[in-house]
């Protein structure tokens, strides 16, 4: 199968998408707007970067209008977010807040959820969530503004907040944590099927 992305109809191009880079890990991502309304939304285009500094990116598409989401509006606004990380526990409230209320609708109530205090941004966590990565915006990249245009958010982490639970022997437990994955349409994966493979000698 060859597929152009120059002629592939944008559903069938997102549809490759977030088929291809799968399973994804999911930033559940809390933010406050320059009213002081809470937000909370999943975003499974995210990654790691770099360590020194410590820093994360996700990246929120325009919808169908070419309209930002909340999140970015708060992002910009307000330069702080904290990525929450969904858990299986936690899958069924982590969907219920990528529904789309209108901007100052709070996903924390909505979903019932429990916003705590965070140590050094004023967005809250979620505290159903065993680990906050809190981040100060470092830099947003705009690659486009039309329908389905994309924004890549840059976050330092300026502090990070694990549940006891989780950790074992200095670090995450990802057999405690069990994190979910994205993959396309609405299947996600279990993380409870992990394997070991060290690296090799050169
Ligand atoms: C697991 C999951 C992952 C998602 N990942 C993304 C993403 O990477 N980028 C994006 O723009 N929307 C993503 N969405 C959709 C947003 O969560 C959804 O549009 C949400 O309403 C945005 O909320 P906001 O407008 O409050 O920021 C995802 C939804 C789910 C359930």
């Amino acid at each position: 199968m060859d597929l152009d992305p120059a002629t592939l109809p944008l559903a069938e191009r997102y549809g490759l998408m977030i088929s291809v880079i799968s399973p994804r890990p999911i930033a559940w991502v809390s933010t406050i707007g320059a009213d002081g309304s809470t937000n909370l939304a999943p975003f499974s285009f995210f990654t790691g970067i770099c360590a020194e500094p410590m820093m994360v990116c996700f990246a929120p598409v325009r919808d169908r209008t070419g309209a930002k989401k909340d999140t970015l509006v708060n992002v910009e606004a307000t330069k702080q977010f904290v990525v929450n990380i969904a858990t299986e526990e936690t899958a069924v409230k982590m969907n219920q807040t990528s529904a789309s209320y209108p901007y100052g609708v709070s996903e924390f109530e909505k979903a019932g959820l429990t916003p705590v205090p965070s140590a050094r941004v004023r967005p809250p966590s979620v505290k159903e969530s065993p680990v906050h990565l809190e981040c100060e915006l470092h830099q947003t990249v705009t690659l486009s503004e039309g329908p389905a245009g994309g924004t890549l958010v840059i976050g330092r982490v300026v502090f990070a907040r694990v549940d006891e639970r989780v950790w074992k022997n200095g670090r995450i437990s990802h057999a405690d944590l069990k994190p979910i994955g994205r993959m396309e349409g609405v299947w996600y994966a279990r993380t409870t099927d992990a394997f070991e493979l060290p690296r090799p000698k050169p």
